[in-house]
């Protein structure tokens, strides 16, 4: 049998796919997918995604040992140790901690779709290795896959189309059967494949990053395929099995 596999264009449209039982893959480019990939593969040992700082707030009061990071509007909020910045979560800074991160789509996303068997964080960073976890999973489970954009600001967001079709790139096609989002999302990867960097430049995402100061963020998660780390988020908390390093 073969794996459909569909791509949602915004966050809250990861509860149609939880209610049909899909594996889902969450993804947002810019930065959250980016972020978190960065943190574990530099060895933090999990990311609690939260919805609001208020939330993020309580949840640290109460473990002092965690680290508090997060954005909004593309900033570290009032006492917060890092913001939404991969080049932040170095060795140094992460190695052996939790982080509870709020951020304004991609740990909305992530929440929207934590009633999911299996739920995957992916980027341009780790497309093959979260293709090829997304398809054996999918095979064992007899289930279908969606990847979920996480969207800027409840909006569609190009970097996170072209970043869902390098993911659908990578996956063993004669397993599966791509919706019309699916193959949209793949003729889009394939046409901006040759200059990820510059093509990314063109969201509205990336202009207000650039605004801001934060245009090594852009490069950084423009690399494909730099890392075999596939984020699994469980019973509240995003973990990974395999540790490696982020290649810069
Ligand atoms: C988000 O989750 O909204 C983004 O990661 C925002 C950002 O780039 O900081």
């Amino acid at each position: 049998m073969s794996i459909k596999v569909n791509v949602e264009f915004l966050a809250k449209d990861a509860i149609k796919a939880v209610k049909r039982g899909d594996i889902i893959i969450v993804v947002d480019i810019l930065r959250c997918s980016s972020t978190i990939i960065t943190a574990l593969a530099n060895g933090a040992k999990a990311v609690i995604p939260v919805k609001t700082l208020s939330e993020a707030r309580r949840i640290r009061s109460k473990n002092p040992g965690y680290l508090l990071a997060g954005e909004r509007d593309g900033l570290k909020p009032r006492g917060f140790e890092l913001g939404n910045s991969p080049l932040e979560y170095i060795p140094e800074r992460v190695f052996g901690r939790t982080i509870v991160l709020t951020t304004t789509s991609g740990t909305r996303a992530l929440t929207y779709s934590a009633g999911a068997r299996w739920v995957l964080v992916g980027a341009f960073l780790n497309a093959r290795s979260v293709a090829e976890k997304s398809v054996a999973l999918a095979g064992e489970e007899g289930v279908n896959i969606s990847l979920v954009q996480s969207g800027t600001n409840g909006m569609f967001s190009l970097e996170d189309f072209i970043g869902s079709g390098a993911i659908i790139d990578r996956m063993p096609k004669e397993e599966l059967d791509l919706t019309d989002s699916a193959h949209a999302a793949l003729l889009a990867f394939k046409q901006s494949e040759k200059d990820l960097y510059n093509n990314l430049l063109k969201s509205s995402h990336s202009k207000r990053l650039m605004k801001i100061g934060f245009d090594k963020d852009i490069k950084f998660s423009s690399q494909l395929d730099v890392s075999s780390i596939t984020p699994i988020y469980k019973d509240g908390a995003i973990i990974v099995d395999k540790i490696e390093a982020v290649k810069r």
